[in-house]
């Protein structure tokens, strides 16, 4: 069943230099979720922050640390983002090698786990690990970078993940990562999504910005204009 909307701001379009405050300022404005971005320079092109940061981070704020992993090997740094306070841990089966290993491992360490899609990245993925997951993150962008634009082949995945899920009568949270803003955000909602990331659409204009930002996302998802869906979508 799809949930109300919960919004996930990522920290990659915060300012690093201050990160713990802009942390703090992004909780107070409103959001649901702290979507950390985990790159290596080897999976994804871009290189962000580790489980350090994490934990330094984790008093700054009560939300849920909801922590993407863009990272290969992934399964020998698992336990040490559980350690630094990550509530949900998503992989990509890609950073491997065994998908199935890497989310039992996740739930062992007492996490909720995610699954996340690249855009080329079939739904029929997530299939055969749905009762190891709590979480289905789908790409909207390729992963590595902050402030791209939305690609609109995301929609009917998000589509077909949401009848995957209602199907299964399982609670597993249905994210989408990539490009959102206020007139993606109905359409991506529409199509069945109730997770959110927004990385400059929420931090875009500093903090005096973040409670405004938020809020115009929350007013866009509900608005669903069916002519900008069957154009995003190319019908
Ligand atoms: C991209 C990251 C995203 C990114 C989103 O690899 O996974 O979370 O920060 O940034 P925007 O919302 O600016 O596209
Ligand atoms: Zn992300």
């Amino acid at each position: 069943m799809q949930q109300p909307v919960r919004i996930a701001p990522s920290i990659l379009s915060a300012d690093f230099a201050q990160l713990g405050a802009e942390v703090t300022a992004i909780d107070r404005a409103g959001a649901d979720w702290i979507h950390v971005d985990v790159m290596d320079g080897h999976f994804v092109p871009n290189i962000t922050i580790g489980p350090a940061v994490v934990k330094a981070l984790r008093r700054h704020t009560a939300k849920p640390f909801d922590v993407h992993l863009m990272i290969a090997p992934v399964d020998p740094y698992l336990a040490l983002f559980a350690e630094a306070g990550a509530d949900t841990i998503s992989v990509h089966p890609e950073a491997g090698p065994h998908l199935h290993r890497s989310l039992q491992a996740i739930k062992a360490l007492g996490r909720r786990a995610g699954v996340v899609l690249n855009p080329a990245t079939p739904v029929e993925c997530v299939v055969p690990v749905l009762d190891l997951i709590d979480l289905v993150l789908v790409m909207s962008v390729n992963p590595g970078f902050g402030g791209q634009a939305f690609i609109p082949s995301a929609l009917p995945k998000i589509a077909a993940l949401r009848q995957i899920i209602d199907a299964s009568g399982r609670a597993i949270d249905l994210e989408v990562d990539g490009g959102i803003n206020r007139q993606t955000i109905g359409p991506v909602v529409a199509a069945g999504a109730d997770v959110v990331v927004a990385g400059s659409a929420s931090f875009e204009g500093g903090p005096s910005a973040y409670p405004g930002n938020l809020a115009a996302l929350r007013v866009a998802a509900e608005v669903v204009q069916p002519a900008a869906v069957c154009a995003m979508d190319g019908r």
